[in-house]
């Protein structure tokens, strides 16, 4: 009798325990959001002393009641989506850097009815690592409140594997708040539903409400996608080995376009162009030595063939992934290709004339920068085919193509 006794109310102090450390942490999780602490803290009441996230739960009840049924009602909801599931029968990665023409290409796949798209899951992720030494903040998901401490680059590695998974397999309770709360969430149309509920009911509670949004689009699509532009090819390549339903897409823009875009977007100064160009060719052109390995289940696709030829090239991209090219696709591809107007924004280069949009940074970027890129990147030029610069005409003048024969196996 006794030992029951003790031993339901242990039940259910643990499941307050847990509970606490959950809003806690995540509390914390979400202070350290350095760059949208107003907005994730308006969306999800944590900031806002006025309102408080045990409210919803207890209701007014018992307090310990009332916590442990939540749990054993968040239990039971996650086993109903998640066990016995199939799932999507194709999982893509969209595998890129920033500034390099992600989210135009991953815009013409996302207009497939078939697919389940999600815009860069580890936005968040990689602040956890970006914190002080010694402060270590836990990740907080539903399945099992696991801590990682992701200052540690291998757990860094491992948990984004665990991410990406879970959002191509739709396990969300694999995903940790923080990131189901980001503003990329609203980047995709098959996502944006479970953005804006997120958006009405706030909190822990809120963001369980609205799960059902995703976990639904998620498993009736045959085809799920990630783009990540934080993934390195070695990290993609053992997911490609555990999961066979697995293929990616390797994005590859001339390296004068993406760093010129990315001093523009203030990723690094002026001055430190060299060092950053050093760094980001000596990744590309790691990843792309990876990347060939795998013929058949990676292919290499360079952003200026694409924006040439959006409707061959897409077109090859479906036949890769398996997904029908119908006339809607077409029809969209027509409307955001063709010239349109485009204003001063350098998040625009996906609208309007595409063929214009991958050729801008000739007319910005001064012949001492392309030189100094030419030369840290000529490995990067090599494999891909892309030509040094001559002179500054021939630079400025935009019907001199800088892009040549590829020396490796590339989507053309
Ligand atoms: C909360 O309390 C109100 C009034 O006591 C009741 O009508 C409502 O059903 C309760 N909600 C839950 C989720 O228990
Ligand atoms: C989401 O919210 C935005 C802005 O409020 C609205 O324009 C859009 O239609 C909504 N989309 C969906 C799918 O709910
Ligand atoms: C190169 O890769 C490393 C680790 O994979 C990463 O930390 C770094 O930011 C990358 N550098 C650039 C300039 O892309
Ligand atoms: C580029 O080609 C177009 C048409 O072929 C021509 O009209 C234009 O003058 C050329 N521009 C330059 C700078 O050579």
């Amino acid at each position: 009798m006794r030992l029951t006794a003790i031993r339901g109310m242990g039940c259910t102090c643990k499941g307050s325990i847990i509970v606490i450390f959950l809003v806690a942490a995540t509390s914390l999780t979400f202070f350290y959001q350095t760059s949208s602490i107003k907005d994730i803290g308006e969306r999800t009441g944590y900031l806002s002393p006025r309102k408080s996230l045990i409210q919803p739960i207890n209701n007014g009840t018992d307090k310990l009641t009332g916590l442990a049924s939540t749990i054993e009602n968040v239990k039971t909801v996650i086993a109903r989506y998640e066990q016995n599931i199939r799932g999507p029968e194709i999982n893509v990665l969209l595998l890129t850097y920033m500034r390099s023409g992600s989210t135009f290409t991953a815009d013409l796949l996302q207009q497939s009815p078939d697919v389940f798209y999600v815009f860069e899951p580890l936005t968040t992720l990689l602040r956890y690592g970006m914190l002080p030494p010694f402060v270590y903040i836990p990740v907080v998901t539903f399945d099992q409140a696991p801590v990682y401490h992701l200052q540690k680059m291998n757990n860094f590695k491992m948990f984004s594997k665990r991410l990406l998974n879970a959002f191509l397999t739709c396990t969300f309770s694999q995903v940790d708040m923080a990131t189901l709360l980001q503003y990329h969430v609203r980047n995709s149309l098959t996502t944006l539903p479970f953005y804006n509920c997120t958006r009405q009911y706030r909190g822990i509670l809120g963001l369980f409400r609205c799960l059902p949004h995703l976990y639904e689009r998620c498993q009736r699509s045959p085809v799920s996608i990630a783009k990540t532009i934080r993934t390195r090819m070695q990290t993609a390549v053992e997911m490609l080995q555990s999961n066979p339903k697995l293929k990616i897409i390797h994005l590859i823009r001339d390296p004068r376009g993406t760093l010129m875009s990315e001093l523009r977007f203030g990723r690094f100064r002026k001055s430190e162009l060299l060092t950053y160009a050093t760094t980001f060719c000596k990744n590309v052109t790691e990843d792309l030595e990876i990347a060939r390995t795998h013929p058949d289940r990676i292919k290499i696709i360079r952003y200026e063939d694409l924006c040439d030829n959006p409707f061959l090239l897409s077109k090859k991209l479906y036949d890769f992934i398996g997904m029908e090219f119908t006339s809607e696709i077409k029809k969209y591809i027509h409307s955001v290709t063709s010239a349109g107007n485009e204003v001063n924004c350098p998040l625009c280069t996906s609208r309007a004339d595409s063929k214009m949009a991958s050729k801008r940074w000739r007319q910005q970027i001064t012949i001492k920068d392309a030189l100094t890129i030419d030369n840290v990147c000529s490995n990067v030029f090599h494999i891909m085919g892309y030509k040094p610069v001559n002179s500054l005409d021939e630079l400025r003048n935009l019907n001199v193509s800088f892009v040549a024969e590829p020396k490796i196996n590339v989507l053309r």
